[in-house]
């Protein structure tokens, strides 16, 4: 299965596919997608010898419709954000419907929606008192974190100190259940059950 990722930082999840041992023969990275020329995500990908593109309104970058050109030409079946940033115009979403996913550092549908990147999620859950926080694999819909969820995973972090530490417990997560979901995306597992996702 061919598949771009969508980055805008640091690039641990793209990292954790790209060394995934499950997805190794079932998967090819056709390109690695950024709103941002210079982040650690893009050096991965240069590692690896993959081709990056950047895509945003500056004149050095590539427009959105474009990018569905691209994309299709490279015959892309699934897109995967992993801590893509830019809000993706609904054309775009309409287009590959069904074949985009994001991960989410919390449990959705709570600690979701604008503004909720980053340590952001993690200060709010910290503030909130949760005793879990975790990760959440879903389908992108049109606004932020409102897609079918695909997968969760959970963490207790009742005897946390600080965001950060709800952060690394979350991470080390995230970094197992991308991959399992990518995995399942790529053997056709991934259903719709009674208006539900499920993984068969
Ligand atoms: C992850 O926490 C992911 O859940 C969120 O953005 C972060 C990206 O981290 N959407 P990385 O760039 O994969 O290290």
């Amino acid at each position: 299965m061919k598949i771009a990722v969508f980055v805008s930082g640091r690039g641990s999840n793209l990292k954790a596919i790209l060394d995934s041992s499950d997805l190794k023969n079932l998967i090819e990275i056709v390109c690695v997608v950024s709103d941002k020329t210079d982040c650690q995500a893009f050096q991965i990908a240069a590692s690896y010898n993959i081709k990056t593109i950047t895509v945003g309104n500056k004149e050095y970058m590539i427009s959105f419709s474009e990018l569905i050109k691209l994309l299709t030409e490279l015959k892309t079946e699934l897109i995967v954000l992993a801590g893509f940033l830019k809000l993706i115009p609904a054309e775009f979403i309409s287009f590959f419907e069904s074949k985009i996913i994001n991960i989410h550092p919390a449990l959705l549908p709570s600690f979701g929606g604008k503004g909720m990147y980053g340590l952001n999620v993690h200060k709010a859950v910290f503030d909130s008192s949760a005793k879990v926080s975790g990760t959440t694999v879903h389908f992108v819909d049109a606004s932020y974190d409102t897609g079918k969820i695909i997968s969760q995973s959970c963490v207790n972090i009742n005897d946390v100190n600080s965001p950060e530490e709800i952060a690394e417990r979350v991470l080390k997560l995230e970094h197992k259940i991308l991959p399992e979901v990518i995995k399942a995306f790529a053997e056709g597992k991934i259903k719709k059950v009674n208006n539900r996702v499920i993984i068969s």
